[in-house]
C-alpha cells in the first residue's frame, strides 16, 4: 500500500510539467487538400427552417409541421394551423377551396369573421419558439390575400414580456373576391428592440367591415434581413458564425435528410427551386416538415457568399427505412440527377441551364464533387449499392462530366469489386473520445488509391456517456479528442479530402441534449468547444504538409504541421490528458520572424459551453523567435494550440 501511495504521488508530481521539442522540416512535404476543413448542412433539428433560414413565421404556408411516423416510415403530414392563433372575433380554419394560390400549396387559412364583429380582428403566429426583433435589422412582410376587403391590414411585432408593440407596417387593401389572390409585400423597421426572444407577429384588419365574411390567407411570411442581403437568404448572426469557422466546402443537402424517411419523401431538387409559393415542402427526416425555402439555389448562393466548394449529394434510390429501388426503377433517378447537374452546370442554352438562368443565375456554377447517396451502409443498403446503384450513377455522371470527382457513401472495402481508383470514400466517424484519439494514426497505412472524405464526425461518448447515451454537449475533452483526429488527417493530407462535423447547427429548443457545433435560439447562438477547435484548425492551415520530428513518442502530446505558399508555418500541438503545464520548443530552421500562439482550452475536462455560460478560452499571444526557436508554455492538461510563424 505504502509503495503504491508513493508511486501515485510521484506520478502526480510528473503531471505538473512536461516538455516537448519539435523540429520542423522546411522541405519535403505533400500537397494537402485545399478543402480539408469543411461544413455539412442538412435541415436537422431546425438548423435550416427556424434556424439558418431567415424566415420568422412557423407554418407560413400550412404545409404541415410535425412529421408523423409509423414504424419509421413517414405518413403524409397532416396540415394544421399549429403556431397560429386568433386574436379577435374570428376563427381560423384550414381550407382547400379553389382557386388555390398554387398547386404546390393545397391548403390555405380561412379566417371567418363573426357576425356583428367590431374593432380590429385578426391572428398571430408564435414563430419558431419566438422571434428576434431588433431595430438593427430590416424586416420584410409578405402575404397573399383572397376575399373582399377594403381597409387597412396592420402587421406588427409584439413582445410577450412587455406586452407592447415593437414595430409595425400597414398595408392598404382594396380588393374583391373576383380579384383572386393578391400579393402584398412591404419592408419595415421596428421602433423598439425586444428585451428577449418572446415575441409574436400579428396581422389585424377591420372586424366591422368584414363581419360575417371570410378572408383567405396564404404564404404569410416575415423575413429578418438576411446575410449579405440575399433574397430568401440566411439569418445574419448564424451565417456569420458559420463563416467564421473557416470551412472550405459545403456538403449538402444531407445527411439523412437527403434520403427521406420512406417513399416518396426523399429530397427532390426541383421541388426546392423557384418562387417559394411553388415549393410544396416535404416531411423531413428529423421530425418536422421542411418548407424547402432553403433550397438548392439558396445553398449554392451560400457557397458563393462564403467561397465554399460544393460537395453535392444526389439521391440514389435508398430511403432511410430501407426501401430500395430496383435497377429498372432507378434509371429515372439517374436521369433526374443528370437533370440536376445540368441545372447547376449546364449552359443557359440547355433545358435545365435555361431554367437556372430564368431564376437569376445565368452563369453555370462550379461543382467538382458529387456524392452518390448518403450512408448507404445503413438499413441493408450495401448489396444493391455495390451491385448496381453506385455504378449506374457513377457511369452516367462520369460520361457527362469526365472530370467530376465521385464520392461513394460507403467504405470501398464493402465492394466485392473495388470501385475505380480515385473514387473518394465518405467515412463517417461518430466515436468515443478514446476512439477519436486512436484515429491519430488511423490513416497512416491506408491504401492511397481511394481518397477519404470524413463527411461527418463527432466525439459523442466519453467515460460517463457510453453508447447509447450521448454527450449533451461537446466538452473540452471531447473537442480535444477531435483535434487529435484532425492532426491524423493533416499528417495524411496527401489523400484525405476533407472533414465536416455531423451537426453544424441545432436548435437548442429541439436538441438541448446532443452534440452540435452550434446551438441557436431565436436571438442567441452558443458556439461549442467543437466549434472553437474546428475554427482553430480550419483558419490555421497551410497548403503543404511538413514533417515534424518530436523528441518523444506521441501521447499525451500530439502534433502535426503545415505551411502555406507564403512560407507561413502552422505547427499544431495538442495536449490530451497530460501534464498541467507543457513547455514547448518549436525549431524551424531559417525562420527569423516572431510567431503567434493561438490556443483553445477550458477550465476542466468536462467543461462545456452552454447558453449564458461560455467557459471555453481562446487566447492569442506573441511568441519571440530566438534563432529559429520558438518557446512557449501550454497551460492545461487538455489544450489545443497552433504556433503560426
Ligand atoms: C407568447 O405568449 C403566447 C401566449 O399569449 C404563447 O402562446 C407563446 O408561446 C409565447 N411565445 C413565447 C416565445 O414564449
Ligand atoms: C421534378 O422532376 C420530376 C422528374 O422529372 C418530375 O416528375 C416532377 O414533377 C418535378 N417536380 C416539380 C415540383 O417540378
Ligand atoms: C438577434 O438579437 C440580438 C440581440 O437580442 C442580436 O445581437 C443578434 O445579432 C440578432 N440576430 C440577428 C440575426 O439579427
Ligand atoms: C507524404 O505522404 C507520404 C505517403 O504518401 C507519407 O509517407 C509521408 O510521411 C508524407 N510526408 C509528410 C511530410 O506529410
Amino acid at each position: 500500500m505504502h509503495r503504491l501511495f508513493t508511486l501515485a504521488s510521484l506520478s502526480g508530481l510528473l503531471r505538473i510539467a512536461q516538455t516537448l521539442t519539435l523540429n520542423v522540416a522546411t522541405s519535403g512535404g505533400n500537397a494537402s487538400s485545399p478543402i480539408l476543413y469543411g461544413l455539412l448542412f442538412e435541415d436537422v433539428y431546425h438548423s435550416g427552417d427556424g434556424g439558418l433560414y431567415s424566415e420568422l413565421i412557423q407554418n407560413r404556408a400550412f404545409q404541415g409541421t410535425v412529421v408523423n411516423t409509423n414504424d419509421g416510415a413517414a405518413v403524409p403530414p397532416f396540415q394544421t394551423l399549429q403556431y397560429w392563433h386568433t386574436s379577435g372575433s374570428d376563427t381560423l380554419n384550414l381550407d382547400n377551396e379553389a382557386p388555390l394560390l398554387t398547386s404546390a400549396l393545397p391548403w390555405q387559412m380561412r379566417v371567418d369573421v363573426a357576425e356583428g364583429a367590431t374593432g380590429n380582428t385578426g391572428f398571430w403566429n408564435e414563430g419558431y419558439w419566438g422571434m428576434n426583433i431588433t431595430t438593427a435589422t430590416r424586416y420584410a412582410a409578405n402575404f397573399y390575400l383572397r376575399g373582399a376587403y377594403k381597409g387597412d391590414i396592420l402587421c406588427a411585432f409584439w413582445s410577450n414580456t412587455t406586452n407592447s408593440m415593437l414595430g409595425s407596417t400597414t398595408f392598404t387593401v382594396d380588393q374583391t373576391e373576383a380579384d383572386g389572390w393578391v400579393p402584398y409585400a412591404q419592408t419595415f423597421t421596428t421602433t423598439d428592440s425586444a428585451v428577449d426572444e418572446k415575441n409574436t407577429f400579428h396581422l389585424d384588419f377591420d372586424g366591422a367591415s368584414t363581419a360575417g365574411t371570410s378572408l383567405r390567407f396564404q404564404m404569410i411570411s416575415v423575413f429578418q434581413q438576411t446575410y449579405q442581403n440575399s433574397n430568401n437568404g440566411l439569418r445574419i448572426d448564424l451565417a456569420q458564425a458559420v463563416n467564421e469557422i473557416g470551412g472550405k466546402y459545403l456538403r449538402m443537402p444531407g445527411g439523412n435528410n437527403l434520403e427521406g424517411l420512406s417513399a416518396p419523401y426523399q429530397w427532390k431538387w426541383n421541388a426546392t427551386i423557384g418562387p417559394i409559393i411553388d415549393r410544396p415542402g416535404r416531411p423531413g427526416t428529423w421530425g418536422y416538415v421542411n418548407t424547402d425555402g432553403l433550397g438548392l439555389l439558396e445553398m449554392m448562393q451560400w457557397c458563393l457568399d462564403m467561397g465554399l466548394e460544393t460537395i453535392l449529394a444526389v439521391w440514389d434510390g435508398e430511403y432511410l427505412n430501407g426501401g430500395i429501388l430496383s435497377e429498372a426503377d432507378l434509371q429515372f433517378y439517374v436521369d433526374d440527377a443528370l437533370n440536376e447537374l445540368e441545372f447547376l452546370l449546364g449552359p443557359s442554352t440547355s433545358t435545365y441551364g435555361a431554367l437556372r438562368a430564368s431564376l437569376g443565375y445565368p452563369d453555370p456554377f462550379t461543382i467538382n464533387y458529387v456524392e452518390i447517396g448518403n450512408e448507404d451502409f445503413l438499413n441493408g443498403g450495401i448489396p444493391s449499392y455495390i451491385d448496381y446503384r453506385f455504378n449506374m450513377f457513377y457511369t452516367a455522371i462520369k460520361n457527362a462530366y469526365p472530370d467530376m470527382k465521385i464520392i461513394s457513401s460507403i467504405w470501398v472495402g464493402y465492394f466485392s469489386t473495388p470501385p475505380p481508383v480515385g473514387v473518394i470514400q465518405d467515412l463517417h466517424d461518430y466515436l468515443s473520445v478514446d476512439d477519436m484519439v486512436s484515429k491519430f494514426n488511423g490513416y497512416d497505412n491506408s491504401d492511397r488509391s481511394w481518397p477519404v472524405l470524413v463527411g461527418e464526425y463527432a466525439a459523442i461518448y466519453d467515460a460517463e456517456h457510453v453508447s447509447p447515451n450521448q454527450l449533451d454537449n461537446p466538452t473540452l475533452q471531447s473537442a480535444t479528442s477531435e483535434a487529435i483526429y484532425f492532426l491524423g488527417l493533416e499528417r495524411n493530407a496527401d489523400f484525405i479530402v476533407g472533414i465536416s462535423h455531423g451537426a453544424l447547427i441545432k436548435s437548442l429548443h429541439d436538441e438541448p441534449d446532443n452534440v452540435a457545433m452550434m446551438k441557436h435560439t431565436p436571438n442567441e447562438i452558443v458556439r461549442s468547444y467543437s466549434y472553437y477547435v474546428a475554427k482553430l484548425f480550419a483558419t490555421n492551415y497551410g497548403s503543404e504538409t511538413v514533417a515534424v520530428t518530436g523528441d518523444q513518442d506521441y501521447g499525451p502530446l500530439y502534433w502535426a504541421a503545415t505551411k502555406n505558399d507564403a512560407g507561413t508555418y502552422f505547427v499544431k500541438v495538442v495536449n490530451y490528458d497530460g501534464a498541467a503545464e507543457t513547455s514547448v520548443t518549436v525549431v524551424i530552421p531559417g525562420k527569423t520572424n516572431a510567431g503567434t500562439l493561438i490556443t483553445v482550452s477550458g477550465p476542466g475536462t468536462y467543461a462545456t459551453n452552454v447558453l449564458g455560460d461560455v467557459t471555453s478560452v481562446w487566447t492569442e499571444t506573441a511568441v519571440a523567435n530566438e534563432a529559429g526557436r520558438y518557446t512557449f508554455t501550454l497551460s492545461g492538461s487538455y489544450i489545443c494550440a497552433v504556433l503560426v510563424a
